[in-house]
């Protein structure tokens, strides 16, 4: 008797113990699946361990995360919130508005992050004044990449104008080289799409038409022309892109089966996670046309109970915007830091072409938020433009339907 009351009160004491060593904890819903992005959301579980946190991995595979998205909605509706969540953009605040957002400012504010974010960053990561998600990096969206070995073979350069690239495109295909690497996702064919629009319509033109909504923008002659384009970028690509995935089209560039692709520099994610060396495997270039589409990975923590969780989101949030991390996991990432102090010596020429770029566009006014990745509007616009782009990608919509309809998509989705 007295035996198994001593034993049922060790074992009680065990379990308090483990309880109280609990520890921070977070729940983590995020989209990073493929090779490289794997590679690099690790750096953030190590470190979050290293500190004494427990991870609980919520992967939900789907490149541009409109699949992660949908699994949040589930989640938040049935009341059991993940604690951190890979959002960005204007979806931030639009959950902050259902009233679901922690306030991470007693972090921010402790670690000095307005000190350390270019005040453009900072803007998308607060809510009403107050800090609701840490930033993890500037992608760049308008990215050309290429495999070295094909454009030498067939003696074709970069292209600087979206002629010299039709130009390389008809020779590679001419030659039996498929000249696109691309897959047929909605989020994939929104991507293209907005790199052919910055090129065509400009600067000005890009935040007329994607920011400001403007409707004489959206049915200018300019639009019809980047429908011609993309319609020429359908010719390019070979016929099983349909719902392949983008990491699927980074290969084909890397194994030489395609010869170019265009995507945010997650791509160079994928190169490197493979060995491949920029500049000589494969080269990098902006996309024709003057200009930077940024895209900031962020998380927010959302609301949730108990001290191990709200440890949790604070540790993480404290991590994600610390130096080293900002360095070893953008290496891997393919992107630049968020913060203005990283030491960039690391880094590949990619990331430096990046970085100078970035400085450049936002001294002359052509840095612009990505739409394509959330960024630049609220998800019933994107939703609405990306439905047109994708309708007319697949099939022989002519470009002035394909602009009559934008313009009523964009005016409905007000
Ligand atoms: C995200 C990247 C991600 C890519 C492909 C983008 O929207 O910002 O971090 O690698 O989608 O999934």
């Amino acid at each position: 008797m007295r035996r198994s009351v001593l034993a049922a009160a060790s074992a009680l004491a065990i379990a308090g113990a483990s309880l109280a060593q609990a520890g921070p904890q977070a729940e983590v819903l995020h989209w990073w699946t493929s090779g490289g992005e794997a590679k690099s959301v690790a750096v953030l579980q190590q470190e979050f361990s290293a500190n004494g946190g427990t991870w609980t991995d919520m992967p939900v595979a789907g490149g541009g995360g409109d699949a992660a998205m949908t699994a949040l909605r589930a989640r938040v509706l049935s009341g059991n919130a993940p604690t951190a969540v890979q959002l960005k953009g204007p979806a931030i605040q639009e959950w902050y508005e259902e009233g679901v957002l922690a306030n991470i400012s007693a972090v921010a504010e402790a670690e000095g992050w307005d000190k350390v974010l270019p005040a453009s960053i900072a803007a998308h990561m607060k809510c009403e004044g107050q800090w609701c998600a840490a930033p993890v990096n500037v992608h760049r969206v308008d990215w050309l990449w290429a495999n070295a070995e094909i454009l030498k073979a067939n003696g074709i350069e970069m292209p600087t104008s979206w002629d010299e690239f039709n130009a390389a495109a008809d020779k590679l295909q001419a030659a039996g080289v498929i000249p696109l690497a691309h897959g047929g996702q909605a989020w994939q064919d929104a991507t293209v799409f907005e790199v052919v629009a910055l090129g065509i319509l400009g600067a000005d033109g890009f935040q007329q038409a994607f920011v400001d909504l403007d409707p004489a923008m959206l049915a200018s002659d300019k639009m019809v022309a980047v429908f011609d384009q993309m319609r020429k970028m359908r010719g390019y690509v070979d016929s099983n892109f349909p719902g392949r995935d983008w990491n699927l089209a980074t290969s084909m560039v890397m194994n030489g089966e395609a010869a170019f692709q265009i995507m945010g520099d997650w791509a160079k994610g994928e190169f490197l996670a493979a060995g491949k060396v920029p500049g000589q495997d494969f080269l990098c270039a902006s996309a024709p046309g003057a200009g930077f589409l940024y895209n900031v990975d962020s998380f927010a923590m959302f609301d949730v109970a108990g001290d191990d969780k709200q440890d949790g989101q604070a540790l993480l949030a404290k991590l994600i915007v610390g130096q080293n991390f900002q360095k070893v996991f953008n290496l891997n990432k393919g992107s630049i830091p968020a913060r203005v102090d990283v030491p960039m010596e690391e880094f590949d020429s990619c990331a430096h072409l990046s970085a100078a770029d970035m400085t450049s566009s936002s001294k002359d006014g052509t840095l612009l938020p990505s739409y394509a990745h959330g960024m630049a509007m609220r998800g019933a616009q994107s939703g609405a433009i990306t439905d047109v782009v994708t309708a007319h990608f697949n099939s022989d919509m002519s470009s002035k339907d394909a602009v009559a309809m934008l313009v009523d998509a964009v005016a409905n989705s007000l």
